[in-house]
């Protein structure tokens, strides 16, 4: 997607990886994001916005999976979705990601790596899961 489908974000465009499968490579997220502050691989949250209102509510505790430099959990805080958690494989991303959220006072949005998740929570507690365009590695 380039910045022409994808205005809010930075105009520098990263480089495309050399196969697929590096995709798959925590190192290619790494470097990525450390070159670049903000990027929606979809669309931006303006066209999910109704879809997200109708099954989510202001109570609900979201966990958004594969986050990147992405400003959806901005976004749902501003709607007044408040209890948030975005992961991701990639530890350059998380840091990235609670600097921004802490420069902006957003408390109450959890970054973590995915293990750390796992680890901090009960399996009772229950979450509305967005996945947006995460790629997972299953290896
Ligand atoms: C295509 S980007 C999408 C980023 C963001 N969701 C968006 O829509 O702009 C895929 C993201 O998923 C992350 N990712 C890939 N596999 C993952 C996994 N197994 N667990 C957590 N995050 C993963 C990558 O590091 C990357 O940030």
């Amino acid at each position: 997607m380039d910045t022409a489908q994808n205005p809010g974000s930075d105009h520098k465009k990263a480089d495309p990886p050399k196969s697929v499968s590096a995709y798959l490579d925590p190192n290619y997220w790494n470097q990525r994001f450390s070159n670049e502050e903000h990027y929606e691989w979809l669309k931006d949250y303006s066209h999910f916005r109704h879809l997200i209102q109708a099954q989510i509510k202001p109570n609900s505790s979201v966990l958004e999976l594969g986050c990147g430099n992405s400003q959806l959990s901005e976004e749902l805080y501003k709607d007044g979705i408040t209890e948030i958690t975005c992961i991701d494989l990639s530890s350059v991303a998380v840091e990235k990601m609670k600097e921004r959220l802490l420069s902006k006072g957003y408390e109450g949005v959890f970054p973590g790596c995915l293990l750390k998740f796992l680890l901090l929570f009960p399996s009772f507690c229950v979450f509305v899961l967005l996945e947006f365009d995460t790629r997972f590695n299953n290896r």
